[in-house]
């Protein structure tokens, strides 16, 4: 028998003792042997909780320095009381399993030196139920990655999904994703982009062993999308999603997040609602496509019940970034902001009045950004917004150009922009 402490019996964590208690003849079969949620530990012992047959306490040292205790899982969210916990049970020899993206993001090189040959797995970290750590560290190591793309955040997706589809009002749909316990305890997370960030470094190092932090990449939320833009997409036959790229190019690597409108048509335009969809090219396998609920109880436990399964059977997947010798490490360089090139959508609010048009297109003439589209959008008598898609070009450029469009006289307020991915 295999005993198993759960810190944090939170959606997840009550997820995670249900499947181990339900499904415990399919889980021994699996593993070879019954592994039982012998204690929860949680911060508030007089809530209420949907779980039976576990013993609860509120003492996070009793729990780690129990002798019976064989497997420590984490799922307490934050990042400073976990990497406590986390490194302590490390260091008194017990494997891990987290489902903590945030303390990923900021810790996980150090973290895995503790850990060394002792597994330390985090499959529920990043798009919940979907085995995307498996499939990347794994099932596609004989490849140079090229490029990842996905949809990371589901509840970024339901809202952007419910305001497509049906003309939400963002905030009715933010309120129903928390209702459905998908978003995070502060939803700042999922809306901000930061949610999407983290997880889109847990595959990055695995990928390209790169080290960067949260604060070293460009990420951009969801919260300056409006009416206009879903009207624009509609019209030009895009979606908007908040996607987390990963990508390499040359010897630097770009990681970004931020909404983006993308052709309906490709297959990754067509995950809604608050599932996850990643997109991961291999040089040699090609693309490969994943697709599943990348939030709630039960997806994320699945993924976490999974990485328990995996330690009991012995299945060691050390070093947990999936490196044993840091080949590109150091060689790969984060790719600057300014250097990015993409297709860019703006959206311009402006007084109606003639030569307003004129005086836009001056400014894109003279940096030499080319337009692809155009529509405007009356928003009273007086204003209006330009809805403006351009051809390739650098980001430098286009921020040049939203400064001085900021700056003309008609033009009401700064432009908002998204980016357009292929
Ligand atoms: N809040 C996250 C999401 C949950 O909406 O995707 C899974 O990390």
């Amino acid at each position: 028998m295999v005993k198993v402490a759960i810190f944090g019996v939170g959606t997840v964590g009550e997820s995670v003792i249900k499947i181990l208690q339900e499904n415990r003849e399919i889980i021994k079969a699996r593993s070879g042997k019954e592994i039982v949620p012998a204690i929860g530990v949680v911060k508030n012992l007089n809530k209420k909780r949907a779980v039976n047959n576990i013993e609860l306490t509120d003492s996070y040292e009793e729990a780690l320095n129990r002798n019976d205790i064989d497997i420590v899982v984490e799922l307490m969210g934050g990042v400073e009381e976990p990497l406590k916990i986390v490194r302590n049970a490390l260091k008194l020899g017990k494997p891990v399993v987290t489902a903590n993206k945030a303390l990923l993001a900021y810790h996980r090189y150090e973290l895995q030196d503790i850990a060394g040959d002792l597994p330390f797995e985090y499959e529920g970290s990043v798009a919940g139920g979907i085995p995307i750590i498996n499939a990347l560290r794994d099932g596609l190591s004989a490849n140079h990655i090229k490029s990842i793309k996905g949809i990371l955040n589901g509840t970024s997706n339901y809202i952007l999904t419910k305001m497509i589809r049906e003309n939400a009002e963002f905030k009715t749909a933010l309120a129903e994703a928390q209702a459905l316990g998908y978003a995070e305890a502060d939803p700042t997370f999922d809306i901000g982009g930061f949610d999407a960030g983290h997880k889109l470094l847990i595959l990055s190092s695995i990928a390209y062993g790169i080290d960067v932090k949260p604060e070293d990449i460009l990420i951009e939320g969801i919260e300056g999308i409006s009416a206009h833009d879903i009207a624009f997409a509609k019209e030009f036959n895009f979606a908007i999603k908040l996607l987390g790229i990963a990508k390499k190019v040359g010897d630097e690597v770009e990681i970004r997040v931020h909404p983006a409108l993308i052709r309906d048509s490709e297959m990754i335009a067509k995950i809604d609602g608050v599932m996850n969809g990643i997109s991961v090219v291999g040089d040699r396998v090609g693309e490969t496509l994943y697709y599943g609920a990348g939030a709630g109880g039960d997806a994320t436990a699945s993924a976490v019940v999974a990485n328990l399964i995996d330690i009991v059977r012995h299945n060691k997947k050390s070093p947990m970034l999936g490196f044993k010798h840091p080949l590109e490490v150091g060689k790969l360089k984060l790719k600057e902001r300014g250097d990015i090139e993409s297709k860019y959508y703006l959206r311009i609010h402006v007084h109606d009045r003639a030569g307003v048009l004129a005086e836009i297109s001056r400014v894109f003439g003279d940096l030499n950004i080319s337009i692809e589209a155009l529509l405007q959008k009356n928003i009273d008598g007086n204003s209006a917004n330009i809805l403006i898609a351009t051809h390739q070009t650098k980001e430098r450029n286009i921020l040049k150009a939203i400064s001085k469009i900021e700056a003309l006289q008609p033009v009401l307020s700064r432009p908002y922009m998204m980016r357009i991915e292929k």
